[in-house]
């Protein structure tokens, strides 16, 4: 019997792309070429199955270009390039690859908050630009992270295991979400409140953001809600670009009404709003929050499960319809 065929649209560790030659027919990418629209569909003519990133959207067009496709395996955990419903009415399964990355993410929300609050980038920058020549009393002063208040925006698992590290800073967890947690996730999430979003931007010294990005969400943090936030408070965004409106979120940072933002994801990204490089109060990544080396790896090997357990038995690991 012949292997059924896949496309691997980006380049992925090569023991993960055998291990899916071993199974499948497979077109690889290992250069990595970023495809447009047009070159997806062309490359999926014939293939049954497909493992994809971000940056690679599967929408009504793509499936009606592409009557052999039978599973999308995302190497992520947000699927928001996926477009579930036209998927599930034309019968393609879709799978992402959530749990493995929490822990590492959630460390990475951390990293970031407290690199924000601290000014670290900044003082970096400051330093290696040779200006570091006396003591001040307050050279690069921050924001404590200890002792404050924490808002997050969003409270599925990533959110919640950023909950946990709080303990250690001795913050109180506030939080906002489509639904309450029960009593013993709120327990084991360093005891978090539940608040409406109004409390949470009004009353959060650092607020992060971990809620997936859909139509509903989109700009939930605009220009209303910066205005809400203390002037000495910070925003972090480790969820998707176009959560945050950017463009206000610059007025913002520039008019120092909030004290500072930490932003590992933008609207049009990689091609990000390029004023963020004016703003000193701003630390920017380049959607780094599940790249550890371990965490990639497991990405990459969840995928390839989903996509092997849904081309060969019909049921995706981690199915999303
Ligand atoms: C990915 C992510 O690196 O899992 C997610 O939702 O944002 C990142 O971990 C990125 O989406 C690549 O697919």
């Amino acid at each position: 019997m012949s292997k059924p065929a896949i496309l691997v649209a980006r380049a992925i560790f090569p023991e993960v792309l055998h291990r899916l030659e071993n199974v499948f027919e497979v077109e690889s990418n290992q250069d990595d070429h970023l495809f447009t629209p047009q070159e997806l569909i062309q490359r999926l003519q014939g293939k049954a199955g497909a493992l994809v990133t971000g940056s690679s959207r599967i929408d009504g067009a793509v499936l009606q270009a592409c009557p052999d496709l039978r599973m999308v395996a995302n190497m992520a955990v947000g699927y928001d390039n996926l477009d579930i419903p036209a998927m599930q009415a034309a019968g393609v399964l879709a799978s992402n690859t959530p749990d493995v990355l929490t822990e590492t993410t959630a460390d990475f929300g951390w990293a970031l908050m407290m690199a924000t609050a601290r000014r670290v980038t900044e003082a970096e920058h400051f330093l290696r630009a040779g200006k570091w020549n006396k003591w001040h009393y307050d050279l690069m002063s921050g924001a404590d992270i200890h002792g404050s208040t924490l808002g997050i925006l969003g409270m599925g698992r990533i959110g919640q295991a950023i909950a946990r590290r709080a303990q250690g800073f001795g913050m109180q967890v506030m939080y906002h979400n489509r639904s309450r947690l029960s009593a013993e996730q709120e327990g084991q999430a360093n005891q978090a409140r539940y608040v409406s979003k109004e409390t949470l931007f009004r009353q959060a010294d650092h607020i992060i953001l971990v809620l997936p990005y859909s139509a509903a969400s989109h700009h939930a943090v605009g220009a209303a809600e910066l205005a809400m936030m203390k002037p000495t408070a910070t925003l972090t965004n480790i969820a998707r670009g176009g959560v945050v409106d950017d463009h206000a979120l610059i007025a913002a940072l520039r008019e120092r009404r909030i004290a500072a933002a930490g932003l590992d994801v933008f609207e049009n990204e990689p091609a990000f709003a390029q004023d963020f490089l004016t703003l000193k109060n701003v630390v920017l990544t380049p959607h780094i929050a599940s790249a550890s080396v371990k965490t990639r790896k497991a990405m990459a090997d969840c995928a390839a499960d989903n996509l092997i357990a849904g081309l060969l038995n019909g049921q995706a690991k981690n199915p999303l319809w």
